[in-house]
Order: structure tokens, then C-alpha cells, then sequence
């Protein structure tokens, strides 16, 4: 498979440049950018790219690179940082400036460049930087300048060297996928054959030869990736797959049900259905501190499931939905060469003595978006393809203080509502701009139960009740969020809906805090 690898010199958005080459059909994953120039030729790149990063090159602790890289006869294409450190190592020269250029910046072309063909002579591209290459290494062409920047884009393509100061992979740089496009197809002579489609014959192919006739387990939670994982492995070994999905009683409202319909009636695979929701409730009696909420729910979940591994007789992998960011953010490497090491922080796996599995990780090179895709082509139903995140401990960090059955029914009624009212904004959003994640739509969103009463008057009648906090945010990766601009109306349907419907609600409130300070969830 044709690969590029892109080097990571602590860009802001390291993961963004592995995407805008996925999303033009090429595999591409990121590595630590003290990868030696061997350990690189392991993983047989077809090309290599140089992320941005926030230091200079001439700071103490700036990140380097083994010069081999260069010369290992790949195509190299360095971006911002990753240009400065390519001419810092190939004898050029970089001038660290007082102004930044931060932005929009104008691009003028210079001489003919195969990797600024078919974009404009004069074009907007976004800068990031403070240093600038002043003086290009010696052979290489300056192909465009900034009014800040007399090198903008060089390249020496004998050598199929390119670099450019400011950032294609982001997209108010107008022509940025031309110019990926242009480094991928043009120079480097890749194909774009990377498609779910077939990824999926790939992995199926990866899944049987690592299993070969042994059995395989699997905790399905209700989310995205161990449902798409399921169906992955599923596709690859059929019925030697056998799910178990724990039900905490903490899930939303009708999830328990879909779970059932979709893996055991829907595709078939053997589920084993575990309800241990009173179990949970005895153990969370009392406990309010929202650490110990999430400890005993996590802890709680693998006994379980192990307590019903144990079983299944001879089961000897256990699948599970771990994702690349899972991968990237844990710091962990996984190369071609190398023993992986996998600390997936919300997917470490606390193994009782005595008891190992190999795991099988199809998904681990692939971001959310690209699991979703997957999902649907697998023919997972689209409703619980795009479902919005939910956290592991479920509605139990949904509720402020201590969790009780009375607390768990209300706040699930007034979550389902929220989701009934928003899924039809989105709907309504969706159909106008033909886009998912447009902008105000509400990307995750929720009903809180805070732990107070207030008084209220129902009829002729003082009650003395409970609120539910409203949570809707817009965000793109759950980072950053900021709240939903959500149309009156809406608040107001809402709101009429929860103490109307739900018995012990009589107020909605709207929490009106971004991301930061606050975090998504209340817990
Ligand atoms: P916060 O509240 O930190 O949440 O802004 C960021 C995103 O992560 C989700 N989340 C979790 N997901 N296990 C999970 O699988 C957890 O323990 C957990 N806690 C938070 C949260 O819903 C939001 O999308």
C-alpha cells in the first residue's frame, strides 16, 4: 500500500496533514519526528512530509530530524517548520523576525512550479510563523513570496525536494488540496486508491491472518467504534465472533434495545447481553465524587465482562475499537518494525492475573471520520453510524452527587428529549446546507441533573423540584467547544417539553459556557 508518512515536529494540528492526504484517496499516518532515517524506510513511505511545529530552529530544544531523511531518495515535502528545518539542514538560512505573519497572507508565484500548477499567479494562503527561510539552500528555486516572506516556496525537484512556508493542509488556504494534490499525484506519482471499500477488504484480509481459525471477543459499549469494530470483524470471521455487551444501566434511552436489534437480529453475531444494572446501582450508592464514579464503573465493566469471557471456553482475541487518535494523544508509537505499545487512555484494558488475549485493533489506524465511513459501508444503520459521543460512565457523570434509580429515569427522559428536539434542528440544518457538521449545528448535547431543588408553582400548586441543565455545544473534535446559538423557539420547546413530560422537572436552565474554562460533560 502505498503510504506517506508524515513527520510530527509538534504541529498544531499534526493529525490535519495525515487527513487532507487521506481525504485525496492515499493512506498517510503520523510519526514522532525523532524517527531515525532506518526506522523510517521501514515503514516504505512513497513520500514524506514535514509538519509545522511551534519552536525555532535555532532554540535549544528545538526538534530535529536525521539528515538521512533527506537524502533517502524519497519525494519530501517540508510545511512552515518543516521547510525551515530543511533549509537549516540542507545550508540555506533562517532570520528569526520580530513580526510574525499570522493568517491570510497574498502569494505571488515566482518561476514554474509543478506544485503550484493550476493555481492562481496571486492567491491567499494561511502563515503561521515567525522565523522565515531568508535565503533558500543553494540549487533551489524560490517559487513564490509574501509581502513578509521573500521565501515562500522553494523546491529543487531533481532531488523532488519541496517546501512551502505557509500551510496547504489548512482550508483557508484557498488552492491547499490542488497543492497537495499536485506534490502527491504529480511529483511523487501516487494513486488514489485509498477507499473505505477498500480498506475493508485489506483489514478483512489482516483480521483472518492474525486470527486464523481462533475465536474472537468483543465489549460492545453502544458507541461508534466498538460497533464498527464489530462489524469489521464480524465480516472477516463470522460467527467465531462473540459480543458482549454490559449493560450498566447508565445508557440512554432506547440503546440497550438497538444494541440487541442491530448485532444480534440485524447481522447475526452470537451476543451475550449482560444486564448488570442493578449490580451498578448497588455499587455507586452513595458515591458522589465523580472520580469514583468513573472508577467504579470502569473497573466494574471489565469484571464483568471477563467474569463472562471466562465463560465462553476457548476464546483467545479479544477485538477491540481502539482509534488513531487514541493512539496518537497516548504518545504510544506503533511502526512497522516495532512491538507496539498501547496505552490507549479510555481503552486500557486492566487484564485479571492468569488471564491474556492477543488483541485485534482494526481500527487503530483510522481516524473518527474515516470509522464512521467505514460503518456505513459495512451497513451499520446511519443512526448509530453518526451517533454524537457518550462518555463510557454514561449518564451516571451526568448526574451531580450521588446516583440513584429515581436519577437515572429522569435524567434519561429529559436526555431523550433533548435528543428528539435537537436531532430534528440538526435534521432541519442538515437539509438546508447539505453539510453534517455545519456551522451552528449542535455536535454533542445533553440533559444534566445538578444536585438542588427550586421552587416552582404547577397549577395552584408550590412544588419544590429539580432543574435539568440544557448542555448543546458546537465543536468539531471535542477540544475546543463553544455553546450552541440555539434559536429561541427551540430553547423553548425544549424547555415546555422536559417539565411538561418528565415528573420531579420544574426548570430547564441553558449552561452558556464554552470550552474552555469548562469541559463538555459536567463530570
Ligand atoms: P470533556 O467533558 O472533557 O469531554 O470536555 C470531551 C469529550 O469526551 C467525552 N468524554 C468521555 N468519553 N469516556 C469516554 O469515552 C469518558 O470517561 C469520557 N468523559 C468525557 C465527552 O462526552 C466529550 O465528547
Amino acid at each position: 500500500m502505498q503510504k506517506v508518512v508524515v513527520l510530527d515536529f509538534g504541529a498544531q494540528y499534526g493529525q490535519l496533514i495525515a487527513r487532507r492526504v487521506r481525504d485525496l484517496h492515499v493512506y498517510s499516518e503520523v510519526v514522532p519526528s525523532d524517527i531515525s532515517a532506518d526506522e523510517l524506510l521501514a515503514l516504505e513511505p512513497s513520500a514524506i512530509i514535514l509538519s509545522g511545529g511551534p519552536a525555532s530552529v535555532y532554540a535549544e530544544e528545538a526538534p530535529s530530524m536525521d539528515p538521512e531523511i533527506l537524502e533517502l531518495g524519497i519525494p519530501v515535502l517540508g510545511l512552515c517548520y518543516g521547510m525551515q528545518l530543511m533549509a537549516e539542514l540542507l545550508g540555506g538560512e533562517v532570520a528569526h523576525n520580530d513580526v510574525g505573519e499570522y493568517g491570510p497572507a497574498e502569494l505571488r508565484r515566482g518561476c514554474a512550479s509543478v506544485l503550484l500548477t493550476g493555481t492562481p499567479d496571486v492567491q491567499t494562503v494561511w502563515m503561521s510563523h515567525r522565523d522565515a527561510v531568508s535565503a533558500a539552500p543553494e540549487d533551489f528555486m524560490v517559487t513564490a513570496t509574501t509581502e513578509a516572506c521573500p521565501v515562500a516556496a522553494m523546491e529543487l525537484p531533481r532531488k523532488r525536494w519541496y517546501a512551502t512556508q505557509f500551510h496547504p493542509e489548512v482550508r483557508h488556504t484557498a488552492a491547499g488540496s490542488k497543492i497537495l494534490s499536485n506534490f502527491l499525484f504529480a511529483i511523487c506519482g501516487l494513486e488514489p486508491t485509498w477507499t473505505m471499500a477498500n480498506v475493508i477488504d485489506a483489514k478483512v484480509a489482516e483480521i483472518r491472518g492474525q486470527v486464523g481459525d481462533g475465536r474472537v471477543i468483543l465489549a460492545l459499549s453502544g458507541g461508534v467504534d466498538s460497533a464498527v469494530c464489530a462489524a469489521l470483524v464480524h465480516r472477516a470471521v463470522g460467527e467465531r465472533l462473540t459480543c458482549v455487551f454490559v449493560n450498566h444501566g447508565l445508557l440512554r434511552k432506547g440503546e440497550p434495545e438497538s444494541v440487541e436489534h442491530v448485532f444480534s437480529e440485524v447481522f447475526g453475531i452470537p451476543l451475550v447481553h449482560v444486564h448488570a444494572e442493578e449490580r451498578y446501582l448497588r455499587l455507586l450508592a452513595g458515591v458522589d465524587d465523580p472520580e469514583a464514579k468513573r472508577r467504579i464503573i470502569g473497573t466494574e465493566f471489565w469484571k464483568v465482562f471477563f467474569e463472562e469471557a471466562g465463560k465462553l471456553g476457548d476464546v483467545q482475541f479479544l477485538a477491540q475499537g481502539t482509534i488513531y487518535p487514541d493512539i496518537i494523544e497516548s504518545g504510544a508509537r506503533k511502526t512497522g518494525g516495532k512491538a507496539s505499545t498501547i496505552k490507549s487512555h479510555h481503552n486500557l484494558i486492566p487484564f485479571p492475573p492468569g488471564v491474556s488475549f492477543e488483541l485485534v485493533e482494526p481500527l487503530d489506524h483510522l481516524f473518527k471520520d474515516e470509522v464512521r465511513e467505514l460503518g456505513e459501508e459495512l451497513g451499520l444503520p446511519a443512526e448509530l453510524v453518526w451517533r454524537q459521543p457518550f462518555p463510557g460512565p454514561g449518564l451516571a457523570i451526568r448526574i451531580i452527587g450521588d446516583v440513584t434509580a429515581e436519577k437515572v429515569a429522569l435524567v434519561r427522559e429529559a436526555d431523550a428529549i433533548v435528543r428528539e428536539e435537537l436531532d430534528a434542528y440538526n435534521q432541519r440544518l442538515f437539509e438546508k446546507t447539505g453539510e453534517r457538521n455545519s456551522a451552528h449545528a449542535c455536535w454533542q448535547y445533553f440533559a444534566v441533573l445538578p444536585d438542588v431543588r427550586s421552587v416552582g408553582v404547577m397549577g395552584d400548586e408550590r412544588t419544590y423540584e429539580r432543574p435539568v441543565i440544557l448542555r448543546a455545544v458546537e465543536s468539531a473534535d471535542a477540544m475546543t467547544a463553544d455553546w450552541a446559538r440555539l434559536p429561541y423557539d427551540v430553547l423553548a420547546s425544549i424547555s415546555a417539553r422536559i417539565v411538561g413530560e418528565v415528573a420531579g422537572v420544574n426548570r430547564v436552565v441553558y449552561d452558556i459556557t464554552s470550552k474552555p474554562p469548562a469541559t463538555i460533560e459536567w463530570e
